[in-house]
């Protein structure tokens, strides 16, 4: 990976970088969509290409699981599978222990699943996340690390942190003997729950780590915790990782978070809210999130955003047509989904402009002024 810092802004920690991967150039701070099972749900590979989007994440977990390693190593990969030319991540399966927590066991060696289908139990172990990441061929892989959910407290989580640590070890290992290291790029993910005393441990042993990745990742956040718990552990962990490394909060959406992260020193982000978010009929504005159900848009007949350049503004789909089609027709869906990708693109496109002109402050002001205002 080539990474470069070409800009800071002078008053926060946000700065605009060019990250160069074997799949191309993705500017930073971005926001990426995410395509758990191959495809962003609702569009085609082709549609997403075509709102501008250059990284997009899938997940080892549900891959792993269909089409399965033989078949993607049979077809050459992720990329060629999903008709993807862009860039590539895929999360190592980690967040799954937490969100599949039931049917899951965890010991040294690995994460015990029962399989969702035949009930058998699979072991994920830090090596076999990375082998599957080597066949899915993607351009950043995750290191398996150990999660617990934000709200866990007690001595559960120093032990998933120190694990991490030592399983960020085997995936080090196990990609470096695998020859991979130029085309595929390792991230660590930093964890210690909402606790400052084992972030700080985490992120020196991971740091002490950095000639084997090429970036880090901040974890364990987003489950339900205080904003500003969530705010200062994103601090802390920005401040202290080196300014030359991509830095990635992984399950994060929400356009005030995004930008407060990039406000931090944060350059990438992903979560499924706005693709959710859509198909439950909730279109992304700079005034505020807009729910297309309600009845107050029957008769609208502008689009979301006039000033979308979205294939839904730019077309004139009609509020009035969304609210009537949301629940009904399948399309509502897609329409609505190529909005917020745009949307969460042109939030992140704005920032990186308005650092690179030093007005990111300002840029902050008034997004939060509009998205919080009155007329939302
Ligand atoms: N997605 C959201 N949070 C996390 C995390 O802590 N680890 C992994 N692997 N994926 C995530
Ligand atoms: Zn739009």
């Amino acid at each position: 990976m080539q990474f470069e810092v070409l800009a800071t802004c002078h008053t926060t920690k946000a700065r605009v970088s060019r990250m160069k991967l074997a799949h191309g150039v993705t500017m930073l701070p971005t926001f990426m969509p995410v395509a758990t099972q191959a495809a962003i749900k609702g569009l085609t590979a082709q549609q997403v290409e075509a709102l501008g989007v250059t990284l997009i994440l899938n997940n080892t977990y549900h891959l792993n699981l269909r089409p399965g390693i033989q078949v993607l190593k049979d077809v050459g990969g992720a990329h060629k599978f999903q008709g993807w030319n862009h860039n590539l991540l895929t999360d190592s399966g980690g967040f799954q222990l937490v969100s599949l927590s039931k049917f899951t066991k965890i010991t040294e060696e690995g994460a015990l699943f029962a399989s969702p289908f035949t009930g058998e139990p699979t072991m994920l172990t830090p090596e076999e996340s990375i082998s599957i990441q080597h066949a899915i061929g993607a351009d950043i892989i995750m290191q398996l690390d150990d999660v617990v959910s934000s709200l866990t407290t007690g001595p559960r989580v120093a032990e998933a942190m120190a694990r991490s640590v030592r399983w960020l070890d085997r995936c080090i290992e196990f990609h470096a003997n695998a020859g991979r290291k130029d085309v595929q790029n390792l991230f660590a993910i930093v964890q210690g729950g909402l606790d400052p005393v084992l972030r700080d441990e985490c992120l020196d042993e991971m740091i002490k780590r950095r000639d084997g990745v090429a970036g880090y990742a901040i974890g364990g956040l987003s489950g339900g915790e205080a904003k500003d718990t969530f705010w200062r552990i994103v601090k802390q962990c920005a401040d202290k990782l080196p300014f030359d490394r991509p830095r990635y909060v992984m399950g994060v959406g929400f356009a005030e978070d995004l930008l407060v992260c990039a406000a931090l020193g944060v350059d990438m982000a992903d979560c499924v809210f706005p693709t959710r978010t859509a198909r439950f009929g909730v279109a992304l504005t700079f005034n505020g999130p807009l729910n297309l159900k309600l009845s107050k848009h029957a008769t609208e007949l502008g689009p979301i955003d006039d000033r979308c350049p979205c294939p839904t503004c730019r077309d004139g789909v009609s509020r009035a047509m969304l609210h009537h089609i949301v629940t009904l027709e399948t399309v509502a869906a897609h329409a609505v989904t190529q909005h917020n990708i745009t949307f969460q693109a042109r939030v992140m496109g704005g920032a990186r402009d308005a650092i690179l002109q030093g007005t990111f402050p300002t840029y902050l002001r008034t997004f939060f002024a509009n998205y919080f205002g009155e007329d939302g």
